[in-house]
């Protein structure tokens, strides 16, 4: 079996060889801390091992519940916000049909989300869709607390329970959310709700490997064994035992440093596959909400290929060079399609036919590459064998390790979020909340 593949060559016209091996004792040092807790954030450690410490009894419950979802929903909503939806959604984006609420022969719900913003339209659309439909919910807060998922969570169980009365909506919701404190878990205990824990030790944008993002990939038809048989193959291939040259999550944050060091102060992550684009979203909060702190930190990017390059291209090609460029790259597509001949040959393609479209995509990346590497934009690769559970998983853990590594490289805590508060401080002000009294005074006098 392959493994995903880190290619760092078309940086070194910006960042020395040497350079790069030169971090090899900062980055074993980091990759140290992480796994004997030494550094900042250590009580959120606990994503370093979980694919290899879930248990067989922990993924059938999470099987037996999505398969009880499967069974009695055409609709699954996924409530959640930041790191409580971003790992699903990322993932079943990436192996679900493109046109996948559209497919009549679907085996099983269709997945959707709510509570990851307050748009008054997107709840007003979703509960009238809502209405025909035999739905069901699981919501995901750690904190229990978050007020995005917990207003469309009040409103959709509300609905729930007058579409199905309130004893069958019960078997219709499960919660994920603290294992003691919160509301989701007074609620859930009050009303007897079918729970997951997501431990104390684990972090929202890092929780995507426990039933936050398991139980909605299982439910929506996923293989989640492939996906944390990945997880453990990168776990296994990061450690601390694995040589800086081999550690392809150490390279990754010793390059993206240097670059930053460098002037390089945005990275922008880079798909020629659609199905990535929630993969990048899930990226960005993992590294925006660790690295920006400390007024310091990369600031992530994302664009989807060739699509963006008809939009973003100009300013990635002469813009300010201060950005450097990662791309998924995706060696073989999931399907195959040529390209027909045609007679007329009025688009003038017909130099291309009997080629594959993934062909044409190929070459797209390639000329793109060398063109932003011409135009002062380093490049780094990730090639990704195929879009399947199992390279996911890959993944998914080799970015949270690199994530971790690259912050105490940084110097910073990669595991706390403290800037978030700031917004909610002001919006609880704003709208009245109890025990802000003070806050509201104080901001009023700004308005
Ligand atoms: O990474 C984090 O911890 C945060 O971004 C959370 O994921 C996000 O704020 C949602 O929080 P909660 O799950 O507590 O509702």
């Amino acid at each position: 079996m392959e493994n995903i593949k880190l290619s760092i060559d078309k940086a070194f016209d910006f960042v020395s060889p040497e350079t790069i091996n030169n971090y090899e004792f900062a980055v074993q040092k980091a990759n140290e801390k992480l796994h004997n807790g030494s550094g900042k954030g250590n009580d959120f450690l606990g994503w370093l091992q979980l694919p290899s410490s879930i248990t067989q009894e922990q993924i059938e419950d999470i099987e037996n519940t999505a398969k009880l979802l499967q069974e009695k929903c055409e609709v699954v909503v996924v409530v959640g916000i930041g790191g409580s939806y971003l790992g699903a959604k990322a993932v079943i984006e990436a192996l679900s049909n493109s046109f996948d609420w559209l497919q009549t022969d679907r085996k099983s719900p269709v997945i959707l989300y709510a509570g990851q913003n307050i748009g008054e339209d997107y709840l007003f659309e979703l509960q009238e869709l809502l209405k025909t439909k035999r739905f069901g919910i699981i919501s995901i807060s750690k904190s229990g607390t978050t007020t995005e998922p917990a207003l469309a969570f009040r409103l959709l169980k509300a609905q729930l329970e007058e579409q199905q009365g309130k004893a069958s909506a019960k078997e219709l919701i499960v919660c994920v959310t603290d294992k003691e404190k919160g509301a989701l878990r007074k609620l859930a205990d009050q009303e007897g709700l079918k729970t997951f824990v997501l431990a104390d030790n684990v972090g929202g944008r890092f929780s995507v490997l426990t039933p936050v993002g398991l139980l909605p990939i299982a439910v929506a038809g996923y293989d989640i064994k492939q996906l944390i048989e990945g997880a453990k193959k990168m776990e296994e291939i990061t450690s601390t035992e694995t040589p800086y040259k081999e550690n392809p999550a150490g390279i990754y944050a010793a390059v993206r440093n240097e670059l930053y060091i460098n002037r390089k102060k945005i990275e922008i992550l880079a798909n020629f596959n659609p199905k990535l684009h929630y993969l990048s979203e899930w990226w960005k909060q993992l590294y925006g909400e660790s690295e920006g702190k400390e007024n310091k930190g990369i600031f992530p990017a994302s664009v989807d290929f060739t699509t963006d390059l008809h939009s973003m291209g100009q300013w990635i090609q002469e813009g300010e060079r201060t950005i450097f460029e990662t791309v998924i790259s995706v060696k073989e597509p999931n399907h195959t399609k040529t390209i027909p001949t045609s007679e007329a040959n009025l688009d003038g393609l017909n130099y291309l036919a009997g080629k594959r479209i993934d062909h044409v995509n190929k070459m797209a990346e390639l000329g793109t590459m060398i063109a932003h590497v011409d135009g002062g934009v380093p490049n780094l690769k990730i090639e990704v064998p195929k879009l399947n559970e199992y390279y996911l998983g890959q993944l998914l853990y080799f970015f949270e390790k690199a994530c971790g590594i690259s912050g105490y490289l940084l110097q910073i805590n990669p595991f706390d979020q403290p800037g978030v508060e700031a917004y909610k401080k002001n919006m609880f002000a704003l709208l009245e909340k109890p025990g802000f009294e003070k806050e509201t005074k104080e901001i009023k006098k700004r308005l």
